[in-house]
């Protein structure tokens, strides 16, 4: 049984105006910032993880979540409904804090986030992008996803020096239930 593996982890709605929240758990994301942003920690990330939504179309609602391991915050979960098209869960961002990673809680909060997604939100697909910049695609594969094959710019901060064109991409990865 899944919850027997991961008892005490939950997820713990963060308000839109509960920034601090999400700055302290930003603090320990400095490795997947450089790797997405290009800087260890974007000024305004809290802000624009709690606000930003699809640039198009319809959605149906942004959800934001502290991942908890007891009483610890140990992740953040960005999830968008009906996105996008409707019955499709968008990840945002799901996020383990590096001084936690390793440790089996990233595959524990996925399960949460198939789950709320699946019981709460009436999905039965989820669907999500992996900057080509980040090297996280073998733990999304491990969760069960496969790439779409989609590829678009990413329109971040993340034109890194390393890349061919000075550009980065993000790679469309879906999973149904
Ligand atoms: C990706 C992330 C959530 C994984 O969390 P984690 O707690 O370290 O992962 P787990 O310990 O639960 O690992 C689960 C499985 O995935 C594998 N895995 C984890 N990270 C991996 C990676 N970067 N590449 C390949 N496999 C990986 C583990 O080896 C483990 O495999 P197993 O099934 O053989 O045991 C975490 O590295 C993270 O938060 N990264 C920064 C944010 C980010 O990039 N999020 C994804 C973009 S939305």
């Amino acid at each position: 049984m899944r919850a027997h593996q991961s008892p005490r982890l939950r997820l713990h709605p963060i308000k839109p105006h509960d920034e601090s929240r999400v700055d302290d758990l930003l603090d320990r994301l400095n490795t997947y910032s450089l790797r997405v942003h290009g800087v260890p920690k974007l000024k305004d990330g809290a802000h624009r993880l709690l606000t930003t939504t699809p640039p198009v179309g319809m959605f149906g609602g942004k959800y934001v979540f502290a991942i908890m391991h007891g009483i610890e915050p140990v992740g953040l979960l960005d999830v968008i409904a009906d996105y996008p098209k409707l019955g499709t869960t968008f990840i945002g961002l799901l996020a383990i804090a590096e001084d936690r990673q390793g440790a089996g809680l990233g595959r524990a909060a996925f399960w949460l986030a198939e789950d709320f997604a699946r019981t709460q939100l009436s999905s039965s697909h989820l669907r999500l992008a992996v900057v080509n910049t980040n090297s996280v695609g073998g733990f999304w594969r491990r969760m069960g996803f496969v790439e779409t094959g989609e590829v678009c710019a990413y329109e971040g901060l993340a034109a890194r020096k390393s890349d061919h064109d000075g550009k980065a991409n993000s790679a469309g990865v879906e999973y149904h239930f």
